[in-house]
């Protein structure tokens, strides 16, 4: 009786499959895939890969300590997703104990376990496995809200509508009157602007992303000009990485066709482990020209009641006490008690769908 080799296989999670699909799809160049242990070190430590392009999180895979026992001697894992269907292979170049402290401490500048970054390499397997990757054909990352989310479908838009200057907006968040601000402002100085929220895993106290799709959606019909804006999905999940998710950010929506990428008040942050502008200054450690893409800092916006409009302390100079702004666990609050956003803060459209998903109940 002839014995078809059996692949040998791993689960995935979704974050490891954001990973994947952004790697197969170039989401990632010039990382082709899942990095080995010398390109790991080089990476945390330099924020460039060993050939020297700039590369400032290290993108690996950790498996168990007894998937990698079962592992050896394999050219090639196959993936496969949380439904147990192949979602793509990896031609296996290495496995290797992770250094996760070496890890933390250079990309999350820190090992406290509070940091939702820190905490999910602790909860991560010992190893990893590198090497580069192909995706089964027929198997695509599922993301919600049917939006563009691929890197080659999202530069074919940009390029139909014949943008050359592409502003491009990560959010995690329902995008609140800060966030259109800062969007309208840079938009009035290019070609179009690519909102692209976060899709992929997001922390469990984030907006779940089937509301945050649906504040979007509200704020796009009735807030912003469709023939210079467009939606589409980013599948990256978060890192909480502040400065380090910031150049990250730039980099991968530069292979998504962006030529400059908003970065405001702590970008990709957490809590207090990161200074509100660090995100803005890690960005002169980088030659000019040589990340591909433009960031575009701004400070802190908020409503001013005196000034009846979006400011920031660059262009208001009345006190805090005129101000409405609003931190997260704030907006969690005032959702938790049943009361509404005040329309200074969000759109009236947002503050109901936040209100009525009960997502902060
Ligand atoms: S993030 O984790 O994706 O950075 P969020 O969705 O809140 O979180 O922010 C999206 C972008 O808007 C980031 O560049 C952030 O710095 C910027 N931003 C958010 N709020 C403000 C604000 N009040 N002032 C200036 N920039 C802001």
């Amino acid at each position: 009786m002839e014995i078809t080799a059996i692949p040998r296989s791993v689960r995935a999670s979704f974050k490891q499959l954001s990973d994947l699909f952004l790697l197969a799809e170039g989401g990632y160049l010039p990382v082709r895939g899942f990095q080995g242990s010398r390109e790991v070190r080089h990476v945390a430590e330099t924020m460039h890969l060993t050939s020297g392009e700039p590369w400032s999180i290290p993108i690996i895979l950790p498996i168990s300590a007894e998937e990698a026992s079962a592992l050896r001697g394999a050219e090639e894992v196959l993936v496969r997703d949380p439904d147990d269907r192949p979602a793509g292979r990896i031609h296996i170049e290495e496995i290797f104990p992770l250094d996760k402290s070496h890890y933390a401490r250079h990309v999350f500048r820190t090992e406290d376990s509070e940091h939702p970054g820190v905490a999910w390499l602790a909860s991560a397997g010992e190893y990893s496995v590198a090497g580069p990757v192909k995706l089964e054909p027929g198997w695509r990352l599922e993301l919600r809200g049917g939006l563009p989310y691929a890197p080659s479908e999202v530069r074919s838009r940009i390029a139909q509508r014949g943008w050359k200057k592409v502003v491009g907006f990560q959010t995690r968040n329902p995008i609140h009157r800060a966030h259109e601000f800062v969007t309208k402002v840079a938009l009035e100085t290019a070609d179009g602007l690519v909102i692209h929220p976060l899709l992929g895993e997001t922390k469990s106290d984030d907006t779940p992303v089937e509301v945050r799709l649906a504040c979007y959606r509200a704020l796009l019909d009735n807030y912003y000009s469709p023939g210079h804006t467009m939606i589409a999905g980013f599948p990256a999940w978060m890192r909480y990485a502040g400065p380090r998710e910031a150049i990250f950010h730039a980099q991968v929506r530069r292979n998504y066709g962006i030529t400059h990428l908003i970065v405001g008040r702590d970008h990709a942050g957490v809590g207090k482990f990161y200074g509100p502008f660090d995100a803005q200054r890690i960005f002169s450690q980088f030659a000019a020209g040589e990340l591909g893409i433009e960031p575009i800092f701004f400070d802190t916006v908020h409503y001013c009641r005196k000034c009846a409009a979006m400011t920031s302390p660059k262009t208001c100079p009345h006190g805090a006490e005129h101000h409405v702004s609003l931190s997260g666990t704030a907006v969690r609050k005032l959702l938790s008690e049943g009361q509404t956003l005040p329309p200074e803060f969000s759109r009236p459209e947002v503050a109901r769908i936040l209100l009525e998903s009960g997502a902060h109940a």
